[in-house]
């Protein structure tokens, strides 16, 4: 990863945290992404500390704000002439339904469309630095993932878990799209399952769900294990020429018999584009 530009959103805390860190011990140079200054400012330090070499550096921004979304990319786009690798990992769930400014379901703003519109405007810049990659932090939630196109903001029968599994169907289905639309360019897109993992996911969810998770931590794994399959395809060469598909534990395993759907998916795509535009 030595001269590598990675860019990289939730690096600053669970398996975003830990794999730009790998990353970075890896000789790659960071461009985090990130809301919080103050946990923004800590992350980079700690790269610095890491890996005081190449200058890190930090764009701020909410991804669950269209807004926010499109000037940081853009941001990004004028300030790095190459990106090796785009790494789409943050995400979040919610207990209660929540719009955001552009009057989206936050869970799927924040987990799908903050995916969308990274790559859709970083998109020429990793076609011009291939051979590149961009990778995409999905869950095994997805495979209880549904997709009502008449509701898919929830705006009828909310609960968090099923949105969240939504969103991250919706995350499988994107980089399956994104992988037969870059064949032949050298960029390589691909998705995966972290497993379950001892992070901050869920701490401030509030909800059922986040209690039920805060229980099961006790079975979860570490953020160092749950970021093997990030780093792994974000720099391995085994994974060099792997595109539009799911993994686990650095495998490619089937997705959900839905997360397959052709037609979903470019269904999906239109949707989504179009709300870029709002
Ligand atoms: N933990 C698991 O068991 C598990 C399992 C399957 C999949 N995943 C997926 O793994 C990814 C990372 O989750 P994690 O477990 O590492 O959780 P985490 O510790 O809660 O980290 C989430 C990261 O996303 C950032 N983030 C959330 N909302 C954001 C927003 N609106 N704008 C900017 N940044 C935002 C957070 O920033 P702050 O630091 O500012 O909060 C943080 O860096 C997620 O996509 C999640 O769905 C996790």
């Amino acid at each position: 990863m030595q001269g590598k530009v990675v860019v990289i959103t939730g690096g600053t805390s669970g398996i975003g945290q830990v794999a730009a860190e790998q990353l970075a011990g890896m000789g790659a140079r960071i461009v985090l992404v990130a809301r919080s200054q103050k946990r923004g400012e800590e992350a980079l330090s700690r790269l610095r500390g890491i890996a005081p070499g190449p200058p890190h550096g930090i764009h701020y921004g909410d991804l669950s704000r269209l807004s926010d979304l499109k000037r940081v990319a853009q941001e990004i786009a004028a300030a790095e002439p190459r990106i090796d690798v785009l790494i789409n990992n943050a995400g979040a769930m919610f207990g209660q339904r929540q719009l955001t400014e552009d009057n989206l379901e936050l869970t799927f703003a924040t987990n799908h469309l903050s995916y969308f519109v990274l790559t859709d405007v970083l998109r020429d810049r990793l076609i011009a630095s291939a051979p590149s990659r961009i990778v995409n932090t999905s869950s095994h939630a997805h495979y209880r993932g549904t997709l009502d196109f008449d509701n898919l903001q929830f705006e009828h029968g909310y609960k968090s878990f099923p949105a969240y599994c939504r969103s991250k169907l919706c995350n499988v289905l994107f980089t399956r799209v994104l992988a037969r639309q870059l064949a032949g360019t050298g960029v390589t897109a691909n998705s995966l399952h972290p497993g379950f993992v001892k992070t901050r996911f869920g701490d401030e969810s509030g909800g059922a769900m986040a209690s039920i998770i805060g229980l099961m931590k006790i079975f979860a794994i570490t953020p160092e294990k749950g970021a093997e399959t990030i780093v792994y395809l974000a720099s391995s060469q085994d994974a060099a020429q792997s595109t539009g598909l799911y993994y686990y534990k650095s495998k490619p395993v089937e997705p959900s018999k839905l997360a397959l759907d052709d037609a979903a998916a470019e269904r999906l795509w239109k949707y989504t584009a179009g709300l870029m535009s709002h």
